[in-house]
């Protein structure tokens, strides 16, 4: 493995690089920060670039990448771009014109990762207004490997969606192409234990996003949730191991085999996080985080939409401490090898 980029294999033989750049940022920031920080990053060493056409920078990442192909730092071939599809575009015969809309906006012939966004969907109503729709995953996954077999995403996957969802798709009779992975929220106060065995049982990729505790948007994330990279757990480990708690956030990740995402427009920040897998972490401590905070997601809130069917999330429960206790135990011993 690569110790700077450390690729992680697909299950259609592609390679994912282990950490990428998260280009999600609130909407109020100028879109030029993106182009800025995109291309920092790409200096910075970062092959992996997380994008989808919500987050509305798809041109600009385009136009990072294109200006950093022009001046020799990289090729095409050396950048691995992924975009999702919007919940507005799941009805069968939107999805693969949507996906020309966002390769359009990057200037790229084919991206190399496709992701359903949400596994819910939605639709313009007649008024204007945006409403849940249904529409079958299996034929939003039919429309997707037609995607990849026109050459337009290299690879395909789905993003929040729960194991009874990602088994819909793999238990669909005819499949053609497995999802390579699930992106997913995952960081060390919702670790996603059980969706991760479930994934690498299937031989199914999980990326992580939010794992330096998110942007804390606060149109997504409640205000008085702790904030990640400041708990204290963290921060010890930090100062042991002479490194910051974001480094040591992300290092988690990866030890566990997990895809990981890191956003930041600051560039001291985007040249920190990619020294991410320089030192190991005492991964039984990591694990004691989960028992001495706050167990519980970001940006995937759990408000009970029952009127959405295939909302993806459900209610965590408070778990105790003498719970977690010997699963912080068993989970360490598991990864302490890698
Ligand atoms: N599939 C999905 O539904 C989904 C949902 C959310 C996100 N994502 C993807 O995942 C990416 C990452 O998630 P995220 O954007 O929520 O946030 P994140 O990566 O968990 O956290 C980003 C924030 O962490 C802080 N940070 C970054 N590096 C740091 C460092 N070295 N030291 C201290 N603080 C640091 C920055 O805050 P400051 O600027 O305040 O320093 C930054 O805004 C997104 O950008 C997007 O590409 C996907």
């Amino acid at each position: 493995m690569n110790s700077r980029l450390q690729y992680v294999e697909l299950n259609d033989g592609r390679f994912i690089p282990g950490l990428g750049f998260g280009t999600y940022k609130p909407p109020e920031v100028p879109n030029s920060k993106t182009t800025e920080a995109t291309k920092i990053a790409i200096e910075a060493g970062y092959r992996h670039i997380d994008c989808a056409y919500a987050y509305q920078v798809e041109e600009e990442v385009g136009l990072a990448v294109r200006s950093k192909i022009a001046d020799g730092t990289v090729k095409r071939e050396d950048i691995f771009c992924t975009s999702k599809l919007w919940c507005t575009f799941h009805r069968p015969e939107l999805v693969q014109s949507s996906l020309e809309r966002s390769l359009k906006k990057f200037h790229f012939d084919y991206v190399d990762l496709y992701l359903i966004h949400y596994p819910f969907s939605m639709k313009v109503n007649e008024n204007g207004k945006t409403i849940y729709d249904h529409v079958d995953l299996c034929a939003v996954w039919e429309a997707m490997e037609k995607c990849k077999d026109a050459g337009l995403a290299k690879s395909i996957g789905v993003s929040n969606f729960n194991r009874r969802q990602l088994e819909m798709i793999l238990n669909k009779p005819g499949l053609k192409y497995k999802p390579v992975c699930n992106q997913v929220e995952c960081h060390v106060y919702h670790n996603q234990r059980k969706l991760l065995d479930f994934c690498k049982s299937k031989n199914i990729v999980l990326v992580a996003y939010g794992a330096l505790g998110t942007q804390r948007d606060k149109q997504w994330v409640d205000q008085s949730s702790p904030v990640l990279l400041d708990d204290p757990v963290l921060g010890a480990l930090a100062k042991k191991h002479k490194r910051s708690p974001a480094l040591i956030a992300l290092r988690y990740q990866l030890q566990r085999g997990v895809v990981v995402l890191a956003q930041s427009l600051k560039e001291n920040e985007i040249k920190e996080n990619i020294q991410v897998e320089r030192r190991a972490v005492g991964m039984w401590v990591l694990y004691m985080l989960l028992l001495s905070s706050y167990p519980g997601t970001f940006l995937s809130p759990p408000p009970q939409k029952k009127e959405i069917k295939e909302y993806p999330w459900k209610l965590l429960n408070h778990l105790t401490y003498f719970k977690m206790l010997p699963i912080a135990f068993s989970e360490s011993f598991k990864y302490m090898t890698l």
